[in-house]
Parts: C-alpha cells; sequence; structure tokens
C-alpha cells in the first residue's frame, strides 16, 4: 500500500503490523521507532521517516515488501546490502543505524534521514544544471564512490534516485543511497551468490557496459555511471538514451555519445577529455576515480575564482 491510514496511534509501544504492507501512523517498530510518515516507494520496499523514541531522533526506515521477503534469496541480500552500507562511514553516503526484522520476518534497515531531493527530481525539468553545480554534485557522488571502493563495495547502481542532494550551506551535499545491488569485491567466488551468475542487474540507462553483457563488475563500473549522471547534469539529457532496453544497450555497445567537450566547452579540454573517457566501452580505458577527483576539485576553484559560476 502507498499511503498510510492517518489515524494516530501515539502511545502504542507494540510492533502493529497491517495486513498489507503498509503502516499506521503511530505504529512501532522494533519497540524503538514510531512511524511518522512514508517516504516513499523503492524497488524492494517502502521507505518510512520514523521517530527513534528513545533518543528522539528522527530517521529513515526501509521495510521490504512481504512479497520479496517471503524470499530467502532476498532476505539474504536485503541483510548483505546493510552490512555492507554499515562499513562505509563517510558524508557522502546514507550512514546506517540499525537493522532487525519484524515479528512477521520482513526485513527492516534503519538510517540517517535525508531531507532534500533525489537527484531524478533535480534533473526532472530536463534543463541542464549550471556547471558549478553540476561539478559540486558529480565530486560528492565521486567522494562517496571512493568511501565504498576504499571498502571494496561497488555499488553497481549509480542512478539518479540513488543519488539524495541534501542541503548544506547555500549548495548541495549528495548522499549515496541504495546498496540494494552493490558488490563486495573480497567476497569468495565460492561464497553463495545472491544474484544469479549471468543475472544483469542495474537501471538500464545506467548500466556499463560489462553489466549488459553479465561480465565482471570493478570500480571502474561505477565511474561509468558517474560519467552518465555528469553528462545528463550538463546537458539535460542521458547520452546514451533509447526508447527501449534493448535500444539503450545497442547504442552502448556502439559506444557513440556527443563528446562533452561539444556538449559543454567550458569544461575545458583536460576535464571533457576525463569525463569522455569515463563512458569508454572497455573498463581498462576509464579513468581512476582519484584523478576524477582531483581534476572536478581543480575545475570547481577555477570556476568560482574566475566567477564564471553562473555558466
Ligand atoms: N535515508 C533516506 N532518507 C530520505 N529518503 C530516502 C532515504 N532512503 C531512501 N529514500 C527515498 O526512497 C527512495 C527509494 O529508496 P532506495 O533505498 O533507493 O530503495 P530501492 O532499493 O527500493 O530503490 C529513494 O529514491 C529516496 O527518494
Ligand atoms: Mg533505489
Amino acid at each position: 500500500m502507498s499511503t498510510p491510514p492517518t489515524t494516530a496511534h501515539e502511545n502504542r509501544d507494540e510492533e502493529v503490523v497491517e495486513s498489507g504492507d503498509g503502516f499506521p501512523l503511530g505504529a512501532m517498530i522494533g519497540s524503538r521507532y514510531r512511524i511518522l510518515g512514508h517516504i516513499g516507494r523503492g524497488g524492494m520496499g517502502e521507505i518510512y521517516r520514523a521517530l527513534h523514541v528513545v533518543l528522539r531522533r528522527e530517521v529513515a526506515l526501509k521495510v521490504i515488501a512481504r512479497r520479496w521477503a517471503k524470499r530467502r534469496v532476498i532476505r539474504a541480500r536485503f541483510r548483505a546490502e546493510v552490512r555492507r552500507a554499515a562499513s562505509i562511514i563517510d558524508d557522502h553516503v546514507v550512514q546506517i543505524y540499525d537493522a532487525g526484522a519484524l515479528t512477521d520476518g520482513r526485513p527492516y534497515l534503519v538510517m540517517e534521514l535525508l531531507l532534500g531531493d533525489t537527484l531524478a527530481a533535480r534533473l526532472e525539468p530536463r534543463d541542464a544544471l549550471g556547471l558549478l553545480e553540476t561539478l559540486e554534485i558529480a565530486l560528492g557522488i565521486a567522494l562517496g564512490l571512493r568511501a565504498a571502493h576504499r571498502q571494496g563495495i561497488v555499488h553497481r547502481d549509480v542512478t539518479p534516485s540513488n543519488v539524495m542532494l541534501v542541503p548544506d550551506g547555500d549548495g548541495w551535499r549528495p548522499k549515496l543511497l541504495d546498496f540494494g545491488l552493490a558488490v563486495d569485491l573480497g567476497v569468495r567466488d565460492d561464497a553463495p551468490r545472491l544474484t544469479a551468475p549471468g543475472a544483469r542487474v542495474g537501471t538500464a540507462l545506467y548500466m556499463a557496459p560489462e553489466q549488459i553483457a553479465c561480465a565482471r563488475v570493478s570500480p571502474r563500473t561505477d565511474v561509468y555511471a558517474l560519467g552518465e549522471l555528469t553528462f545528463e547534469m550538463l546537458v539535460g539529457w542521458p547520452p546514451f538514451g533509447g526508447a527501449t532496453a534493448e535500444a539503450i544497450y545497442r547504442r552502448k555497445r556502439e559506444g557513440r555519445h556527443p563528446s562533452f567537450r561539444t556538449v559543454r566547452p567550458e569544461l575545458g579540454a583536460e576535464l571533457a577529455g576525463l569525463l569522455d573517457a569515463c563512458l569508454a566501452r572497455d573498463p581498462e580505458d576509464r579513468p581512476d576515480l582519484e584523478r576524477i577527483i582531483d581534476q572536478l576539485v581543480i575545475a570547481r576553484a577555477w570556476l568560482r575564482s574566475s566567477g564564471r559560476a553562473a555558466t
């Protein structure tokens, strides 16, 4: 269900489980979290705003939908998401506070409540963003990815709906969410596979060619998505559009996209070349995240000092 009933149950201290997937406002989860509202629905479940009643702190709570929670493999994937995400302590990654399971077995995850919009909402008008704003957001995403990669984790699903823009001073701080498809590169090959071998995972528009080919992913897989998101912010549409997933895959396999230099000449040759290389078909031809971060920092400083921020 998408909207919980509006009746308040202020003093309830036991878990209230509805017949559907939703919770009434005021319902208690795990004897500590009181549901305050419904934030949204993702591919795997519902996201709620809740209050940690002991700490008096608001949090976000993700509860896996009943139909998914029935499947052992999904419950295992969810637990893995929780552990992976919890291992990344960084300002550009949503922080995980707690996890548990309802009495009916549905797992839930408690995380930092992010107030702001997703990058998807920001891109909705299909207008290009300003150059400085784009570089700030791209840099924030890159820093979040670096923190994940340092833990040996590839996100694999860096899309505009998995980036939240949280107000920060007079700008935005991007935060990476949803490690539901993330893969731990440290996991041994004989460990149980949560994704069927060869299964395509990711969102068509933002999938790297190696994901489409069901080949090995690496940190460069996230670099590809970073390139795509940056292109979309600078131009207003993604570099490899198409009416169907197959059309998008074909364009990605062909590897033809307008160059960053052509679409936004003010980027400068160096940064434009680096961003073009993020979209290389072969992961080996993509730049290292560290180089991208360096160039974004340089470009941002230059833009700020030359007063070209409005372009
Ligand atoms: N910690 C959070 N704070 C605020 N909103 C969130 C938070 N986590 C997720 N959301 C919102 O819920 C949506 C779905 O969450 P996500 O974790 O991406 O789930 P799914 O795996 O179902 O895609 C996000 O796109 C975002 O709008
Ligand atoms: Mg998501």
